[in-house]
């Protein structure tokens, strides 16, 4: 694509309003103007009409595990009678059973198993996919799913961040010793996937069944050394305070937050960090705890929403289908969820430039849905109402 008019849309604009009967002028790869009355010098560009359309930028999914071997089916049975997401992996299921799958996982197979989970996405109008490593938890194996979630853009329409999540869980050899695995394991491989340049981001899982926020900063520690963003899952099944020790070293996002303290809302807000908001997790886990929503949106915490696509605790591959959960789950507004999806995913993954709203200058990736009014994005459930994907090519 290269000069041209999207004209008759309904426009989502960056406030969440709708402007209708609206042109966006797209050049290449970059949005040129929106408006109504498109400027003399662009008048003559070829236009194309979305009859009314909604268009907004495409969604952004900014918390998964879409690359792993395996499933963890009879651990969803396991749960159903009564086992708890801990008691499982206490008895060495959980995570660590994905780790022997995607450690017997050739790159090939990770890439070939992660391709339908990702079209599934991209089906609902996703163009950005963070993903993140972890069920390594050695070196070959880290390296081998940051390398995976590389290739899956060479083979699909979309961009994707790579987050290096080392410390997730202790791996069998290293069990009872965390410290031992994050020196001899955990942070040397950060470097050598960093020097590979397979890492944008690096995240951590701060929990009882994983690790303490001492041990976390020193994993943020090294990324800092690197010069690589971080995020942190926090405060999911129990209040470590990591989500706050995260902010405050200047974390781009905190994650899950079921067991967040509502106080600890405004230094996330002074920090400007984003709560990820997964409510694939809580539904799965048949959680009773939610984030504390209110006190999220009094301080102003940007709130992002994603899948959080994992084989145990959110086997979810419909961004769509979690806008609604957020919505009925943790009463989150329609709006706030569509923001959760489009700027403030966006802003979690540090895109807010290129992504997450319309607007000049931005990147041309753009979703046209057969619908009228933004709200209905999150109220149907199990539907899907998009027309197309406008993805713009680079001069
Ligand atoms: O985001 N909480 C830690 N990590 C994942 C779960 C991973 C798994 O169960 O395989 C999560 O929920
Ligand atoms: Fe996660």
């Amino acid at each position: 694509m290269k000069q041209r008019l999207l004209s008759h849309a309904r426009v989502l604009m960056p406030d969440g309003s709708v402007l209708a009967d609206a042109t966006v002028a797209v050049d290449h790869d970059r949005i040129a103007w929106v408006g109504t009355e498109p400027p003399a010098e662009m008048a003559d560009w070829p236009a194309d009409d979305l009859g009314g359309d909604l268009l907004t930028p495409a969604l952004l999914d900014c918390h998964t595990h879409l690359v792993h071997g395996g499933h963890r089916a009879r651990e969803f049975e396991l749960r159903l009678n009564g086992a708890s997401y801990e008691d499982i992996a206490r008895a060495g299921g959980g995570i660590l059973g994905t780790v022997a799958a995607t450690r017997a996982a050739s790159e090939d197979a990770l890439v070939e198993t992660a391709l339908p989970r990702l079209d599934a996405l991209l089906a609902e109008g996703v163009g950005v996919v963070e993903i993140k490593s972890g069920y390594g938890l050695d070196r070959d194996t880290e390296l081998k799913m940051l390398r995976a979630a590389t290739r899956l853009a060479t083979l699909r329409p979309v961009r994707i961040v790579r987050s290096f999540l080392g410390a997730h869980a202790i791996p069998p050899e290293y069990s009872g010793r965390a410290d031992a695995y994050l020196d001899e394991v955990c942070l040397p491989t950060l470097e050598a996937a960093h020097a590979e340049g397979l890492v944008d981001m690096v995240d951590g899982f701060c929990e009882g069944i994983a690790f303490s926020p001492e041990q976390i900063g020193r994993v943020f520690d090294q990324a800092e050394a690197l010069g690589l963003p971080i995020k942190l899952h926090a405060e999911q099944l129990s209040d470590l305070g990591g989500a706050v020790m995260a902010a405050g070293r200047g974390a781009r996002s905190v994650e899950h937050l079921e067991c967040l303290n509502p106080t600890d809302a405004e230094a996330l807000a002074a920090a400007g960090t984003v709560a990820v908001l997964l409510p694939g997790a809580f539904y799965a886990l048949r959680e009773t705890r939610r984030p504390p929503i209110d006190a999220l949106r009094a301080a102003g915490v940007p709130m992002a929403v994603s899948t959080d696509c994992n084989p145990g605790s959110s086997p979810l591959t419909s961004l769509l289908l979690a806008m609604n959960m957020a919505c009925t789950l943790f009463r989150l507004t329609p709006a706030e969820a569509l923001a959760g999806v489009t700027k403030h995913a966006a802003k979690a993954l540090g895109l807010d430039a290129e992504y997450g709203v319309i607007e000049p200058g931005r990147r041309v990736d753009l979703v046209r849905w057969a619908v009228q009014d933004p709200a209905e994005l999150s109220y149907r459930i199990g539907f899907n109402p998009l027309r197309e994907r406008i993805r713009g090519a680079a001069a």
